[in-house]
């Protein structure tokens, strides 16, 4: 059976959750393959939310198993914080969810040092990170100076290990950044603590999902972030430090490229981003803040407000071609009631020249071409059928669906479950 994939086409909270929640239905494993505390997923069902940052989306299904793949850098506390806040919603947690043992733990030092990084910064130098430690988390994972979920299941060895790392590490942390050194006694305690409670979870993820996949089982490929916060593919530098795009879902989740079936892009209807970095389509000042309110645009990690624009065509096709994507699901159009005419980022021009991609430099320096299309006002709020939907609301989705030259196969008209159309 496939491994179908969901991946975000723009730069983060695309609704990526509502649609994993939609298809996990239908799936017996859900696996996060990339980034770590900083997602904030947010499922809506029945009116109740539910936000996920390490466990994947389709922990509500009772009959889903979870997997937490080599690619994610896993924090302990925040892990056993979140797995404790389900299980008092009612949600078995501990005993669905199987971690990689050969993904990456994020330790405390980790956080520690993206807060100070990013205080000291200057301004334009400033990413605007979620401060959980991702970046240095996966940068210790380069320079092969990291402690893997495995280790945790080797006590001896562990204990070797860490004195090793925490040398290196202690001297970094006193010199370079003027924090406390770390007692490797106290971390090998707190790593033996979560040994103790997630041990018999840690397994060979990537034998044991081929395997499942040989015999019959679905898989969905859960992303994180987008393709615009890439660390290859997006606005270098201001992107996260992982591949949330298709590469990063097979070398994150070991899954055959063989079994990959559908690569399931999700884009807003209009744009967001939070954190510094170029943004074309922003839509600046006070008409900014009006769409930020009317979709509620607030960070489901740190709450910060998010910056809105308008939906750009450029990106979405830089994002279908680098993932491979064939078809794209069209959140939050019922943000869009509101206005009389919605603009289109269709294209770029660069120094007088109109470019015809998403460039990997010099994207603060393009000038958006913009089209504009008439507005529907009238409230499609948890419309479930595309008839249903006011005729200039079908034609704005029709047309988005040709200048980006993907099938668009599931619109979302709220929050929701229920709010969603599946396209013929
Ligand atoms: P993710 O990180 O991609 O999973 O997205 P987030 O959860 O960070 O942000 C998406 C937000 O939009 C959440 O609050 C969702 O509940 C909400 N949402 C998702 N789809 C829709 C939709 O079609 N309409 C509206 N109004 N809200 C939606
Ligand atoms: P989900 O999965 C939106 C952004 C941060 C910052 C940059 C780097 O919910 O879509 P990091 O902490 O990763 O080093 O920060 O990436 N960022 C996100 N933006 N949604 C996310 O996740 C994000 N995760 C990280 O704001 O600009
Ligand atoms: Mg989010």
């Amino acid at each position: 059976m496939p491994a179908n994939l969901v991946v975000g086409a723009q730069w983060g909270d695309e609704g990526k959750a509502k649609v994993i929640d939609y298809l996990s239905k239908d799936t017996d494993i859900i696996v996060r393959y990339q980034g770590g505390a900083n997602a904030g997923h947010t499922v809506v069902v029945g009116g109740k939310k539910y936000i996920f940052h390490l466990v994947p989306s389709g922990i509500i299904y009772d009959n889903t198993t979870c997997v937490i793949g080599n690619g994610v850098v896993l924090d302990p506390e925040y892990f056993l914080k979140e797995c404790a806040d389900l299980e008092t919603h009612g949600f078995r947690v501990k005993d669905k969810v199987l971690i990689s043992d050969s993904c990456h733990i994020l330790l405390p030092y980790h956080r520690l040092i993206d807060e100070a990084r990013e205080a000291g910064s200057s301004p334009e130098r400033k990413i605007g990170t979620t401060k959980k430690g991702i970046g240095m988390c996966y940068a210790d994972k380069m320079l092969r100076n990291g402690v893997r979920a495995g280790d945790l299941l080797d006590k001896e060895n562990l204990k070797r290990k860490l004195n090793h790392i925490l040398e290196v590490k202690n001297q970094e942390l006193v010199k370079y950044y003027d924090l406390e050194p770390v007692n490797p006694n106290e971390m090998y305690d707190f790593l033996l603590d979560f040994a103790d409670k997630m041990g018999k979870n840690i397994i060979n993820t990537v034998y044991y999902l081929n395997s499942e996949l040989e015999k019959g089982k679905r898989v969905l490929l859960e992303g994180a972030q987008g393709t615009g916060l890439d660390i290859d593919f997006g606005t270098y530098p201001y992107v996260t430090s992982s591949n949330p795009t298709t590469g990063g879902a097979l070398a994150g989740s070991g899954v055959s490229f063989r079994y990959l079936k559908d690569v399931i892009g999700i884009t807003k209807a209009y744009a967001t981003r939070v954190g510094e970095g170029p943004f074309p389509s922003e839509i600046l000042g006070e008409a900014g803040d009006v769409l930020r309110k009317l979709g509620g645009e607030y960070g489901s990690t740190t709450g910060r407000p998010r910056r809105c624009g308008w939906f750009d065509v450029q990106m979405i096709k830089h994002a279908v071609t680098v993932n491979g994507i064939n078809s794209l699901v069209l959140t939050k159009i019922d943000v869009l009631s509101h206005y009389e005419t919605i603009p289109v980022v269709v294209g770029y021009e660069y120094k007088g020249k109109k470019l015809d991609f998403f460039p990997s430099q010099g994207l603060e320096d393009v000038k958006p071409l913009f089209a504009e299309y008439k507005g529907w006002k009238d409230d499609i709020s948890g419309i479930n059928s595309f008839a249903k939907l006011p005729p200039l609301c079908q034609s704005y989705i029709k047309s988005l669906q040709e200048l980006v030259n993907t099938k668009i196969g599931i619109v979302s008209t709220g929050p929701d479950r229920d709010h969603t159309i599946i396209m013929d």
